[in-house]
């Protein structure tokens, strides 16, 4: 346990998809001073080699520890945590937590037993996405659509409001499966940009689903980790001022390996207005 008041927490992701965890995290935790990390400098991670994204990720992660001295680490990037969770827990010393493609919940939630998974082609590839569908989804048919181009889309949709109705549909297509009057009736949204996405890809489905988000258990498991004490403060603010990111805030900082800082806070100041300058 942590169990400090004010945790610093390290957001890590490719480019802006940790940006919909961090919304989850700042939702439950808004008093953390958080750095969003971005590996822009590699973006896009969903086709770069299994090797060279691991040894990258252990080598970026250990300097960004030794610089900001986290108290905790957010991998929030399925293509990341999916190959190099291992690696990173034993190299770092600190609490890692990732994230993997919501499999579990989306099986528990079909009613049709038709489960789609939208991920990129790195996260499609990893052993544990075909783990996590043999060991949660045994019972359903599961339908693995990878997405070469959505993570750049949702990027452009954050940025510029701007989205392709045909391209998307082409993009996401695949996974929407009718067979023999059965549907598909719950698709995971297995990478972290496509929830940022998520009121455009409502527009191009054939039929509404529901789509599986794993940020707010991400969120959950962080508040965990940071401890009672910590725990009990934020349900007596809760209690006192209802929505807490309203209320009261800690800090949030955009760093990236390129050039894409200034982006990131863009993005942010699309995705909470009112909560720029904190
Ligand atoms: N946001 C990342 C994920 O959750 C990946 C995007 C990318 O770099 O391809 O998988």
């Amino acid at each position: 346990m942590i169990g400090k008041k004010k945790a610093k927490i390290l957001v890590f992701d490719s480019g802006f998809g940790g940006l919909s965890v961090l919304l989850a995290l700042f939702r439950t935790i808004p008093a953390a001073d958080y750095i969003y990390l971005a590996d822009d400098a590699r973006f896009p991670y969903g086709e770069l080699d299994e090797q060279e994204l691991t040894q990258g990720l252990e080598r970026l992660l250990k300097e960004a520890c030794r610089t900001h001295q986290p108290d905790l680490i957010v991998i929030a990037c399925n293509s990341a945590s999916t190959i190099a969770l291992p690696t990173l827990r034993s190299a770092l010393d600190l609490p890692v937590v990732g994230i993997v493609p919501g499999i579990k919940p989306a099986a528990l939630a079909s009613q049709s037993g038709h489960i789609s998974v939208l991920a990129t082609p790195g996260t499609m590839k990893r052993s544990l996405t075909h783990e996590l569908v043999r060991e949660f989804a045994g019972d359903c048919q599961v339908n693995l659509v990878a997405c070469p181009r959505l993570a750049e889309m949702a990027e452009r949709f954050v940025l510029e409001g701007a989205w392709d109705s045909t391209e998307l549909g082409r993009e996401v297509g695949a996974a929407f499966v009718e067979d023999g009057g059965i549907k598909t009736d719950v698709v995971v949204l297995g990478c972290t940009h496509y929830p940022l996405i998520q009121s455009a890809l409502d527009r191009v489905t054939p039929w509404p689903v529901l789509w599986i988000d794993p940020a707010p258990a991400v969120a959950r498991r962080v508040m965990l980790l940071l401890g009672q004490e910590w725990q009990d403060c934020v349900a007596n603010r809760q209690a006192a001022h209802g929505d807490l990111s309203a209320s009261f805030g800690g800090s949030i900082r955009f760093l990236s390996t390129g050039e894409g800082a200034s982006r990131l806070t863009t993005a942010w100041a699309r995705l909470r207005p009112d909560f720029v300058n904190h």
